[in-house]
């Protein structure tokens, strides 16, 4: 059987290595991958990215499964071309993508439907959106509307940098002499949610659907969660605040109620599905967005835990029986730690020679994310590089196994953070 994995991060690279463990031995081919993919034995990189030469390859090859990684070929329409063309793919069509593509389109299904989300109102006019902000005060979030990896939105904890974002995402009024290019820029205004972020994933059929582990990833740039957001810095499975009730909360009140949502506006949904949720210390869940995808860097360890064999889940996903198949985890946790390029996440420096990077084993592994070959050299190729991703009795083993691995690897301007698992520790 062969399979093609889209996408080049370390997201892909970890689903691509868990592909290539299944019994079936199937052949992963990666589009367009990275240096640790190259390096795989059992993977082979395509270079290739445009979605119609990703269906003529596909063809070409008999590929018998596509599964996406990243959001942007999912918000394009990949999933409409390929099965258009009779081929099979796992991931949300155009449509369901907007779930994630459109702040908006999210917020006021969400709205449609009463699943649990922050209050929110939509601007186009500046204006209106500086007066909301002042009669709302701060905190307060702000979010443009569209694809913005994870740039595109500021907790403003004062009114002043309220007012700052929305001037940068709100262009001025257009007049005749500078006509608007583009489509009209649109922001998202929210309440401020108080709580504890968690990452909970779940694989959709249209129909039914499979929850993977729970995760949660670390934002910010800095350690003790300071800086800028990026578009996650590390991250861990299980996570702890994900608890029994928590998990029958967000199944019955986000997941379940988006699925049939989905299904009943005439939009069924496919693919992974991954719900940012705020835990309030009540323990009442909130939806803080909603993502096409898995997570990446959460997909690391979630894939370092699964112990079911991914083929057949993927298998059971696209033709519609996610209800007859259930996934086993390693009791252990995964904890994976994301060595980012220099200047990261503002613009990253690239061509760096990577160093010392260790061989993966039983309870360990190097996902690439941004890195290529040059030469029989491996070098930096993007903002987040590479995640450690390692397997402990507890967090605080996984933690002190990866640092220690990180303590090897060598390239110049290497940043990471000190303090991943910081919030798991705690509990
Ligand atoms: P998003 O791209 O919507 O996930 O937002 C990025 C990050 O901003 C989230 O992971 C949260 O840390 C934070 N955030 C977004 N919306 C809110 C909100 N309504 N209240 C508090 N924090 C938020
Ligand atoms: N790590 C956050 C995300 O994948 O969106």
């Amino acid at each position: 059987m062969n399979v093609l994995i889209v996408g080049s991060g370390g997201r892909e690279h970890a689903l691509a290595w868990r592909l290539a463990k299944s019994p079936s031995r199937p052949k992963v081919f990666v589009a367009p991958g990275n240096a640790g993919t190259a390096r795989e034995h059992d993977l082979e990189n395509v270079a290739l990215s445009d979605p119609a030469a990703l269906a003529d390859f596909a063809e070409q090859q008999r590929i018998q499964l596509t599964v996406v990684g990243p959001e942007a070929p999912l918000a394009g329409g990949i999933v409409n071309l390929f099965r258009d063309r009779g081929l099979r793919i796992f991931g949300p069509t155009r449509e369901a993508a907007q779930l994630e593509s459109s702040k908006d389109f999210a917020k006021r299904f969400m709205a449609r439907h009463q699943i649990p989300t922050a209050r929110f109102a939509t601007f186009a006019d500046r204006a209106a959106a500086h007066a909301h902000v002042e009669a709302h005060g701060a905190p307060i979030v702000i979010k443009a509307d569209g694809l913005a990896a994870g740039k595109g939105v500021v907790v403003a904890m004062d009114q002043a940098s309220a007012h700052a974002a929305l001037d940068r995402i709100l262009p001025p009024v257009p007049t005749s002499d500078a006509p608007d290019a583009g489509a009209p820029a649109r922001v998202v205004i929210e309440e401020y949610l108080e709580g504890e972020e968690a990452s909970f994933i779940v694989m959709v059929d249209g129909k039914n659907v499979l929850a993977l582990a729970s995760s949660q990833d670390h934002k910010r740039i800095g350690d003790g969660d300071s800086g800028p957001n990026t578009g996650g810095m590390g991250a861990y499975s299980p996570a702890p605040v994900v608890t029994p009730e928590v998990h029958a909360r967000t199944m019955r009140e986000i997941i379940l109620p988006t699925v049939r949502g989905m299904a009943t506006e005439g939009i069924p949904y496919t693919g992974f599905l991954y719900a940012g949720l705020m835990i309030a210390p009540d323990g009442s869940v909130k939806t803080v967005e909603f993502n096409c995808r898995l997570g990446d860097p959460e997909t690391q360890p979630i894939m370092m835990r699964l112990k079911s064999d991914l083929l057949e889940l993927l298998e059971h996903a696209v033709s519609g029986r996610l209800d007859r198949i259930e996934a086993s985890w390693d009791r252990r946790v995964a904890l994976g730690i994301v060595l980012a390029a220099a200047n990261y996440p503002d613009t990253p420096r690239l061509g760096d020679e990577i160093s010392g990077l260790p061989k993966g084993s039983e309870d360990s592994h190097v996902f690439h994310a941004g890195t290529r070959e040059s030469e029989g050299r491996i070098l930096t190729a993007g903002g987040r590089v590479l995640c450690v991703t390692t397997l402990g009795d507890n967090i605080r083993l996984a933690q002190k196994r990866a640092y220690s691995l990180i303590d090897g690897i060598r390239f110049a301007g290497m940043q990471y953070r000190r303090d991943i698992g910081h919030r798991a520790l705690g509990r």
